[in-house]
């Protein structure tokens, strides 16, 4: 069987999947997968979901979090609402410097947790890709030292390449737990990987 042949048909299994199970995303697939095996978010707890549009991580997390918890999606470009009145979504650059501010104004207390699926138009340039992916990664870890409470876990998109060791070094610096997460949904041809960091050690170690 011819191997691109494989991998659309592996592509199509998550795409018809959202469909079928009325997710906006089949994004929504590499969360949950993560999620379900690492315990990570749990029922009741506040979750900030960074670059949610359109909104596929929103729905796993309202699900997990249930009644009782609270869901913020920020992104550049405008989210459906989800009808649900403990899911809030903003339009906002997380790289403005305002966002940490807007955000902390919009929680009910400092989060549990933080999402970032955020990621640039892709130009195929490897290197800038990487770089620009990582400048976003690390937005998110600023982010996260400012809203999270202590003990909460982020859970962030990379790019393999260069920059993901000093990254991932300063993640371990902030977090007592740190690993990397490949979820099946997300295609083993792309460089994208999760850094998973659990037990925030709180803002004095910012
Ligand atoms: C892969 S999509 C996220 C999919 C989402 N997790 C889901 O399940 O529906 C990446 C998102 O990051 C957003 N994004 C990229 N740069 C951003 C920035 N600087 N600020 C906010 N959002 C950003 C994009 O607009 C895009 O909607």
């Amino acid at each position: 069987m011819p191997k691109g042949w494989i991998k659309r048909r592996r592509r199509d299994y998550y795409y018809r999947k959202a469909k079928e199970e009325k997710y906006r995303s089949r994004a929504s697939y590499k969360l949950k997968e993560a999620a379900e095996r690492y315990n990570f978010i749990k029922p009741g707890d506040v979750v900030v979901d960074l670059g949610a549009a359109p909104g596929g991580w929103l729905q796993v997390s309202r699900e997990i979090v249930g009644k009782e918890g609270f869901v913020l999606g920020i992104d550049l470009n405008e989210i459906k609402p989800l009808n649900y009145p403990n899911v809030h979504t903003i339009t906002q650059d997380i790289r403005d410097p305002k966002a940490v501010r807007r955000i902390l104004m919009l929680l009910p207390r400092l989060a549990d947790v933080v999402l970032s699926d955020a990621s640039p138009n892709i130009s195929g340039i490897w290197e800038y890709d990487h770089s620009r992916q990582m400048e976003l990664a690390q937005t998110t870890l600023k982010i996260a030292a400012s809203t999270l409470r202590e003990g909460g876990n982020l859970f962030v998109k990379v790019f393999q390449g260069d920059m993901l060791n000093d990254f991932i070094n300063e993640v371990k610096r902030l977090f007592s737990e740190v690993r990397l997460v490949k979820p099946k949904a997300s295609r083993p041809e792309s460089a994208e990987i999760y850094v998973l960091a659990l037990g925030y050690k709180g803002r004095k170690h910012k």
